[in-house]
């Protein structure tokens, strides 16, 4: 295999000229913007992680506007040097792993409708930008986030080694805890836009483990329902610590498979 350069996926056919046009939402939308940030914001105070509460200020969202990615855009750039990439909605694994080598965040610009409040098939804008955009602030997260994509592209082709790498995804950006001053705190994208599983996932139901690399590379996680079981961290530099551990985890696990696959054929 040749080796891409690592900005190929700026030239890639299926990354089509695609931007947030502002002035084409409706009030609809701006209702629905406006209901959805009302109702989590007041819980994420005493729920969610210092570096969201700090990042959302930083980026400046409010109730009364959707977010502007350019104004995003323009935040990140005097923070951690990342932006969003506006895609059409979910994107394939090679892309979004490239987007985010490439410290660009892929976003959806669409927005749910009012009958779809709480149940989404896939993430709206919503959950990419209230959710997703106030941790791209911070160092060290958005350097996991980044290193952790380039261990999938090196195994892009691999799709055992897609499925565990996406359990990290899963366990850490999307549905991870933190452990700040002795209590916890959220920080994954999936709990932090919804309100019913802020509350689930703090509470003493879902078990609580530490984050453990190996074991939830043994994870398998769901779609659809609350988790049952969720991680923490210490802090955000320990997820960056752990890059060296998650690839020689996957390595020694993907080998393990191969070696099984051949004692069977
Ligand atoms: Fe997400």
């Amino acid at each position: 295999m040749i080796a891409k350069p690592n900005d190929w996926v700026f030239s890639d056919p299926r990354l089509k000229e695609m931007k947030q046009e502002y002035e084409a939402y409706t009030e609809e939308d701006f209702k629905v913007w406006k209901i959805l940030f009302e109702r989590q914001i007041v819980n994420l105070p005493d729920a969610a992680t210092k570096a969201y509460l700090e990042g959302i200020k930083e980026i400046n969202f409010s109730s009364d506007r959707i977010a502007d990615f350019e104004e995003v855009n323009q935040k990140l750039a005097n923070t951690t040097g990342w932006a969003i990439q506006v895609v059409p909605g979910l994107i394939d694994d090679d892309l979004f792993f490239g987007l985010m080598f490439n410290k660009r965040f892929p976003s959806s610009t669409w927005l749910r409708k009012m009958e779809q409040l709480d149940y989404l098939e896939e993430p709206d804008m919503f959950h990419d930008a209230f959710a997703h955009m106030p941790m791209l602030t911070n160092q060290p997260y958005v350097d996991f986030l980044q290193q952790l994509s380039g261990i999938a592209l090196k195994h892009i082709d691999n799709k055992m080694a897609i499925e565990l790498i996406s359990r990290i995804y899963w366990f850490t950006i999307e549905f991870g805890l933190i452990r700040e001053e002795g209590e916890l705190k959220i920080y994954g994208a999936g709990i932090l836009s919804s309100a019913g599983e802020t509350k689930f996932s703090l509470s003493e139901e879902p078990a609580h483990y530490q984050y453990d690399v190996r074991k939830i590379l043994n994870t398998p996680y769901w779609k659809n329902k609350f988790q049952d079981k969720y991680f923490i961290i210490e802090s955000y530099e320990q997820l960056f610590a752990s890059l060296p551990e998650i690839e020689s985890a996957l390595e020694e696990m993907l080998e393990e498979l191969t070696n099984k696959e051949q004692k069977i054929n």
